[in-house]
């Protein structure tokens, strides 16, 4: 690096931005070898000193504070120091909405669910989406026993020390409160004493921080408590966890008790009967968004009525009965520097912007999606023509959007400021990793040309191979801690092949040729002794992994977590599902008819699974793995004591008492699998009026049939 030790009061713009990617980078770098591989390169003051050379850049040209920058790091790396939490009840996210459209669907969705008649109304509260970071309080017998972060809504953070420093919030609650209370809600920095905090800096001639949400997280997690103390932070109290008793039975009445109680509670919330007033009261909150102090990023809708919420449910991450209608996104205009293509684990050439850093909505963006190459000559999915047919060329000055967590995209163009001379996008025909050819697939169901252009090389490109293991390892599937992206690429590249992992398999049997190669991996740069004994007990320790993982990892199109899932509920052992699959190979029998009766299955993710299993070379992959790996039959929901756990069940005809999704939903929480076809595996048909084929096969195939009031006198529903 060539202006590494020129005094940071010299550097230029351009000199500052590439030093900061340098920095980011290598502290990135350094940051894994210390925590994931404890093998630490250089000394804690040699890192320090990276660190505060960042903040100094940072602090001189704030507009160049990159998206990955080391500063903003806080919070998302798992942290070493905080004892983990695991959560009496999940801390779950929310569905996001994002216009006043999607906002009335979901309105009239919680109707249809319910199958309620809008003049039979239902009250929604609507209040702000506090840009903090979430919390949840545990008392016990009044007492303040636990703080802890969200963390990956399982397991959180322990940080009760640093959040008994905060003043609003009670460490005691009156004597009328239920034995056990979690409440939950939002830490945040009010914009002003963030302002405050920033002047201070400056005075001092110290970097300033980034925003408050930041700064808030960083505070909260500082190891020594007074760090926290010496920041204000604050609370609004929204929502609970595990409580002994219920103080209230709606949304609205739980917030004001907990105002009862002694937290702050946010003042706009309020109860509404309609989605004409919910959105009304969402653009009153909009508008008075600049005059607030502290930052909000939309308004959460949720049903007041708790017996509702409860009827209601939870999807697999996000209750059914809230919804979070976010403030429309933000955007800025920067110049596109060029067009990378990535190659992802299915082949897709995904084009990616690189722009001139441009701050949006507070971050500074340097990438962006193109998504695919119809997308930038200016056509849509179904051949429409999308920004007025303007085709997107490098050298453009381009309109950058940012909408909450979502990847940066670009939407438009300035025609007029496009240079003379500037020819359109050429987008590649072959694969810019392995030179395979890449093509457009015809759509089999529509007929259409497919948008995405695919590498066909397969298990020749490199870049597949490499994405496949990588996604094999990832957080939802292995989870193999120490093996991450630079690993994966390092052992995929070994010149020693008692050291090469090409595909899955072969990280199982790692540990056995690395044992009778000379080479040793702790000798190896950037691992340790150490490092490697951890690694070798994280590959270990998945050799039992449970079934849907197993399946998510295996990469299949199509196949994400739900789907996954879903297959692992549906065949309960790898055996049956393996074999019913390859069974299914001929498109036609009961094994692809049982697989399309999965409710949630379609007949493109169908085909995916059952085309994947048609490949000679991913069953000798899977076969291989199963010598290694033992996958775990899928456990059923906790629910053994209910009269339909394990059984699969059809809806048919029309139900009175609740509606479809409803009864879907009831079942499933009682352990049942509920299928949308009839077939020998059919073990009850709930028929209601107007039922027609499905029980006619269902008598024809012996099976048990009842109507909706033997079912529910079944289920003591
Ligand atoms: S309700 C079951 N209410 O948004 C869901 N969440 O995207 C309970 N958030 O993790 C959450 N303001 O940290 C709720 N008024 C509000 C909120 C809010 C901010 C955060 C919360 C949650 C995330 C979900």
């Amino acid at each position: 690096m060539s202006n590494e030790r020129k005094p940071v009061e010299q550097l230029t713009e351009a000199e500052a931005a590439e030093e900061l990617a340098f920095l980011a980078a290598e502290i990135a770098r350094h940051d894994a070898l210390y925590h994931r591989q404890d093998a630490p390169e250089i000394s804690d003051a040699d890192y320090d000193a990276l660190k505060r050379r960042n903040d100094l850049i940072e602090g001189r040209f704030p507009a160049l504070i990159r998206e990955d920058s080391p500063s903003r790091r806080v919070g998302a790396a798992p942290s070493l120091t905080f004892q983990p939490v695991v959560h009496a009840r999940p801390m779950l996210s929310l569905d996001n909405t994002f216009s006043d459209e999607d906002a009335r669907d979901f309105v009239a969705g919680v109707y249809r669910f319910l199958g309620r008649l809008p003049d039979h109304s239902i009250a929604f509260t609507a209040e702000p989406k506090i840009d903090g970071l979430s919390m949840s309080l545990r008392y016990e017998n009044g007492r303040l026993v636990t703080a802890a972060t969200r963390g990956d809504g399982t397991t959180g953070e322990n940080v009760t020390a640093n959040v008994r420093t905060i003043g609003m919030i009670p460490q005691r609650l009156p004597a009328d409160a239920p034995d056990v209370v979690e409440v939950r809600g939002e830490i945040y920095m009010a914009k002003s004493d963030f302002a405050a905090l920033n002047t201070e800096m400056a005075a001092q001639g110290r970097p300033l921080y980034v925003n408050p949400r930041n700064t808030a997280a960083g505070s909260l997690r500082q190891l020594d408590a007074k760090v926290t103390a010496s920041r204000k932070l604050r609370f609004f109290a929204y929502a609970w966890g595990e409580m002994s008793a219920m103080p209230a039975d709606t949304q609205l009445r739980m917030v004001e008790t907990f105002k009862a109680w002694g937290f702050p509670v946010n003042p706009l919330i309020q109860r509404f009967d309609s989605a004409d007033e919910l959105l009304e009261h969402y653009h009153h909150i909009e508008r008075e968004r600049p005059d607030l102090d502290y930052d909000i990023d939309g308004v959460v809708y949720k049903v007041d009525r708790l017996d509702l919420q409860a009827r209601l449910g939870f999807r697999s991450r996000s209750p059914r009965w809230a919804t979070a209608h976010k403030f429309p996104a933000e955007q800025a205009f920067t110049r596109l520097k060029g067009i990378d293509i990535q190659v992802g684990r299915t082949g897709a050439l995904t084009p990616v912007a690189r722009l001139e850093p441009i701050t949006v909505g507070g971050v500074v963006v340097t990438n962006a999606t193109l998504h695919n190459e119809d997308y930038i000559r200016g056509v849509g999915n179904r051949g429409e023509p999308i920004r007025e047919g303007r085709d997107i060329r490098i050298g453009d000055m381009v309109i950058v959007q940012r909408a909450g967590d979502v990847v940066p995209q670009i939407v438009d163009v300035v025609m007029d400021e496009r240079a003379e001379g500037a020819e359109p996008y050429k987008f590649p025909t072959t694969c810019p990793v392995c030179g395979s050819h890449a093509v457009r697939d015809i759509n089999e169901k529509s007929g259409r040309v497919d948008a995405v252009r695919r590498c066909t090389g397969g298990f020749v490109c490199r870049a597949q191979a490499v994405e496949h293991l990588k996604h094999f390892v990832s957080r939802n599937a292995f989870d193999i801690e120490g093996l991450g992206s630079k690993q994966i690429e390092f052992f995929f590249e070994s010149e020693d092949e008692n050291l090469r992992i090409r595909t899955a398999p072969e990280i199982f049997t790692l540990e056995r040729r690395q044992d009778a190669s000379l080479t040793k991996l702790e000798n190896i740069e950037g691992f340790g002794k150490v490092s490697v004994r951890k690694l070798f007990e994280a590959i270990k320790n998945r050799r039992k992994i449970a079934l849907h993982r197993f399946i998510y990892a295996l990469g299949i199109r199509h196949v994400g977590e739900t789907t996954a899932k879903l297959l692992a509920r549906s065949y309960g052992s790898y055996d049956h599902f393996g074999a019913a699959m390859v069974e299914a190979g001929s498109f036609a029998g009961d094994a692809w008819n049982e697989l399309n009766s999965i409710d949630g299955i379609g007949e493109v993710v169908a085909r995916a699974i059952v085309e994947f299993y048609k490949e000679p070379r991913n069953v000798e992959v899977v076969s291989r793995l199963l010598e290694e790996v033992t996958p775990e039959s899928a456990e059923m929901p906790a629910v053994t004591d209910s009269p339909v756990a394990g059984k699969t069940v059809v809806f048919t005809g029309s139900l009175e008492k609740m509606t479809r999704d409803e009864a879907k939903a009831k079942a499933e929480s009682l352990g049942a699998k509920v299928a949308g076809s009839v077939s020998k595996k059919t073990d009850i048909v709930v028929a209601g009026p107007g039922a027609g084929s499905k029980l006619d096969k269902a008598r024809e195939l012996g099976i048990q049939t009842m109507d909706e009031d033997d079912w529910l006198a079944l289920i003591g529903g």
